[in-house]
């Protein structure tokens, strides 16, 4: 089984529809191990990506309510995340998962998503905003992966295109840059699929 890991320099920036559009593109499976909150529909990030890909999506080992770090989230559930239900689950064919948050977010006490990626030993992609900030946390997740041993595919950036802040990311932290995703104003499984098509190269997460 192939596994491509998406993480982010933080929350809230485009991991989840760019998930989709992994997903999408390689005809892969989803999967979020610990999802910690969900919307007003009881929702999360595996129902958007079921919506935005059409592709199958995994059950969570961990659904908490609490929207917040997935460690706290579990202490307020009362719930005990046991990293050995955190194994990649065996599928036929290409498998997404996507992390919470950033790198160094913790999973419980003793783990952060950075040792869980390097315990998986599954290449990395870097989610990045283009916005003002983004060389300073991208580089600072870049290092904390590396620092880990934990292979990197490279970035992939979400907005409006800053030429010289992609380029000196991908120079300084010595990754790939993959492509852009634009923020699409309708954003749907069509427009996605093209946008996904039109920036990236899908050979490049194979
Ligand atoms: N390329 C895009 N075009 C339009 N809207 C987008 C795009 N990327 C992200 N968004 C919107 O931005 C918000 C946050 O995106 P998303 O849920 O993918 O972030 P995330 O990094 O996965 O967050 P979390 O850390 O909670 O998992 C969502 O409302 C999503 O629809
Ligand atoms: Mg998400």
């Amino acid at each position: 089984m192939s596994a491509v890991i998406v993480t982010g320099t933080d929350t809230e920036i485009g991991k989840t529809v760019f998930s989709a559009a992994l997903t999408g593109a390689l005809g892969a499976s989803y999967w979020k191990p610990v999802q910690a909150g969900t919307d007003d529909e009881g929702h999360g990030d595996a129902e958007t990506v079921a919506r935005l890909s059409g592709r199958p999506v995994l059950p969570s080992a961990y659904r908490l309510k609490t929207p917040c770090s997935p460690h706290r989230a579990a202490e307020i559930d009362g719930v005990e995340i046991d990293r050995d239900r955190l194994a990649l689950p065996q599928v036929d064919g290409p498998l997404v998962a996507e992390g919470a948050g950033g790198v160094l977010v913790p999973v419980t006490r003793r783990l952060l998503f950075a040792d869980l990626f390097a315990h998986w030993g599954r290449p990395v992609v870097l989610v990045a905003r283009t916005g003002l900030g983004t060389i300073n946390h991208s580089l600072l997740s870049i290092e904390a992966l590396r620092s880990r041993g934990v292979p990197m595919l490279g970035v992939a950036f979400v907005g409006d295109a800053v030429e010289d802040s992609e380029a000196t990311i991908a120079a300084i932290g010595g990754v790939k840059r993959l492509g852009r995703l634009p923020r699409l104003a309708d954003l749907t499984a069509k427009t996605l699929a093209e946008a996904f098509a039109a920036n990236f190269a899908v050979e490049d997460f194979r």
